[in-house]
Formats: C-alpha cells, sequence, structure tokens
C-alpha cells in the first residue's frame, strides 16, 4: 500500500505567530509531500513496499549502500515530518502531572527545558533535528542531522524541533533560534 501524507492536526493558519500559514503550507504541501512521494517511487516493487514506515528506517538506518541510504532518507523525513506536525498544537498549555515532574528532574522546569532545547537545536551543525527523549524514564535532548532520529535507535522520542531550513526560512530567514523558541507551545 502506498504511503500516504498524514492529515495535519489544525489547520494551516492554527500556529500563525509562531509559524505562518505561508511557510507552513511550502513545508507540508511540498517538502513534507516531496519525502512522501519520493518513498513511495523508491518502494514500489520492493521490499519496502509491505512494510510499516518506522519498520523501513529502522531497516535502512545506517547501511551504506546509495539504494538503501535514499530510501531511508525519505522515510526518516517522512516519520520525522509526521511526528513534527503532532507535536505541535495552537494551544498555549503548560506539562503537567507525570510530565511536568519529568521535566523538573531532568531540566529544573519547563523553561529551563526550552532553553536547553534551544541550544540543542543552534547547535545542530546543518540540517537536522532537535529531540526531547524518554531513555529510561528520563528525560534527555538529542540532536540528529538530515532525516536521522532516536527513534531508528529504538529511543522513545516525545518531542521534535524542524531545523532544517525550510522549516524556518521564510518567515525567520536565518533566525534558526526563533523557531526552536517557539517550541513552548506543548
Ligand atoms: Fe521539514
Amino acid at each position: 500500500m502506498a504511503f500516504t501524507l498524514s492529515p495535519l492536526p489544525y489547520a494551516e493558519d492554527a500556529l500563525e505567530g509562531a509559524i505562518s500559514a505561508r511557510a507552513l503550507s511550502f513545508h507540508y504541501h511540498k517538502h513534507h509531500k516531496t519525502y512522501v512521494d519520493t518513498l513511495n517511487k523508491l518502494s514500489k516493487g520492493a521490499r519496502y513496499e509491505t512494510m510499516k514506515l518506522e519498520e523501513i528506517v529502522r531497516a535502512t538506518s545506517g547501511k551504506k549502500s546509495d539504494a538503501e541510504k535514499k530510501v531511508f532518507d525519505n522515510a526518516g523525513q517522512v516519520w520525522n515530518h509526521d511526528f513534527y506536525w503532532r507535536s505541535l498544537t495552537p494551544e498555549e498549555n503548560s506539562p503537567s502531572g507525570a510530565l511536568k515532574e519529568a521535566i523538573g528532574q531532568s531540566f529544573g522546569n519547563a523553561d529551563r527545558l526550552v532553553e536547553q532545547l534551544v541550544l540543542t537545536g543552534l547547535e545542530q551543525f546543518g540540517s537536522g533535528w532537535a529531540w526531547l527523549v524518554s531513555r529510561d524514564g528520563r528525560l534527555s535532548l538529542e540532536k540528529t542531522a538530515d532525516a536521522e532520529s532516536p527513534m531508528a535507535k529504538g529511543i522513545n522520542c516525545l518531542l521534535t524541533v524542524d531545523v532544517w531550513e525550510h522549516a524556518y526560512y521564510l518567515d525567520y530567514q536565518n533566525e534558526r533560534r526563533v523557531i526552536c523558541r517557539h517550541w513552548r507551545r506543548y
């Protein structure tokens, strides 16, 4: 079965103030969709055709051949973007319950988490992603390059920030810091 562009969980203008409708539309309909279309072309008639997206990402992660790397890049970017859109919400809210407690243990408080998430995104040299992950019940931050993700290595992901230039350039030009800071909305 062909892979599909997952529907956005909100309207394209729902994140205005943080991400404009124009930037979101380009990101979703051009960049994200291209990864889906390319994955469908690459997987047609191949063993990947019957695999789940996560299985493809894990099966091709770290492989050396150009063919497998191409599949990984596109499958990884489809998964990362699906996760990215679902990580965002137009609601202004604060962590509560077990999440608040875990953030307190690992970072002190939510403001400190955001500060460190911004630094993690800024420290990623070139295209990539900043992640909040859970390892053995403890929260931490990671950065990955290109289409990589902690999920590919079996690590539980909680949030991500897309720090590819296509995620922020239309709205903020070279100011990657701004897109990371808007991560207060979770
Ligand atoms: Fe992106």
